[in-house]
């Protein structure tokens, strides 16, 4: 996966492949310091420090696990960035000194975990770095199902003028890609990056296995009740 983080995207992630809006990003930088409280966080795939840097500023103690090289060369080259500990290797199995009050994996990254056992081993891992009582949110994609008529497997989640998304997905065996086009002045730029796609049940049934149970589970930051229209959740699992 470092593979499709690497300099050429890590340099343009920020303004490029991030389509969340500052409002998103304030509000949820709010939830996960009220859930981090007086302890500590450990971002799971810290990638360019977008998250964990206004966390920081908001006066947590802000740690991350990441595979990608280039995208904390990216979070080095800000201001702060250097404050802020980073482990690279896999956040499957990757450990941090110390326990945790939050661990927290956001902007579908769950999904990056392309296999079953991938995503049950990140939940353990989660719940290994939490202190008892401890929180582990995730914001993942909810299966795109409600973008597919008859037996299209493709659907088109972004027609923006600047970017064009087709995600490509398999009901079968869960495993799909997101198609991006970028639309450049030197020309289109391409991207197709394979992801997972999980129910939240499931991903409850791998907290479970983990020791971690369901308190939260909403459509957005601003803990909006999730509808069947919901396209993204944001869920908060307790270690018991
Ligand atoms: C979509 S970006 C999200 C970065 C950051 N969390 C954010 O919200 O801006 C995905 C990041 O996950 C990292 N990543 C993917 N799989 C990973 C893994 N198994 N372990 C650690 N990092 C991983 C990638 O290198 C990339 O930096």
């Amino acid at each position: 996966m470092a593979d499709f983080f690497g300099p050429d995207v890590a340099y343009r992630y920020d303004r490029d492949h991030c389509n969340q809006t500052d409002e998103e990003l304030e509000k949820s930088v709010e939830f996960l310091a009220e859930l981090a409280g007086s302890g500590r966080a450990l971002e799971f795939a810290i990638g360019t420090g977008r998250v964990a840097l206004p966390l920081s500023d908001s006066g947590i103690k802000v740690s991350g696990i990441e595979l990608s090289e280039a995208m904390v060369g990216e979070l080095r080259r800000k201001p702060r960035g250097n404050e802020i500990p980073v482990a690279m290797g896999d956040m499957t199995q990757t450990s941090v000194e110390g326990r945790f009050s939050l661990v927290y994996l956001v902007f579908n990254t769950l999904s990056n975990l392309t296999s079953q056992d991938a995503q049950v081993a990140c939940f353990r891992n989660a719940a290994a770095h939490l202190e008892d009582g401890g929180h582990f949110i995730v914001e993942n994609a909810i299966p795109p199902f409600w973008g597919l008529a008859n037996d299209t497997t493709k659907m088109a989640f972004d027609r923006s003028d600047s970017h064009w998304g087709i995600d490509e997905i398999d009901v079968v065996t869960q495993q799909g890609t997101s198609h991006h086009v970028w639309l450049e002045e030197a020309g289109p730029r391409l991207m197709a990056l394979p992801f997972r796609f999980v129910w939240p049940s499931e991903l409850d049934l791998m907290a479970a296995l983990a020791g971690l149970e369901l308190v939260e589970r909403w459509q957005d930051w601003w803990r909006t009740p999730l509808t069947a229209q919901s396209k993204v959740h944001v869920s908060v699992w307790r270690k018991r």
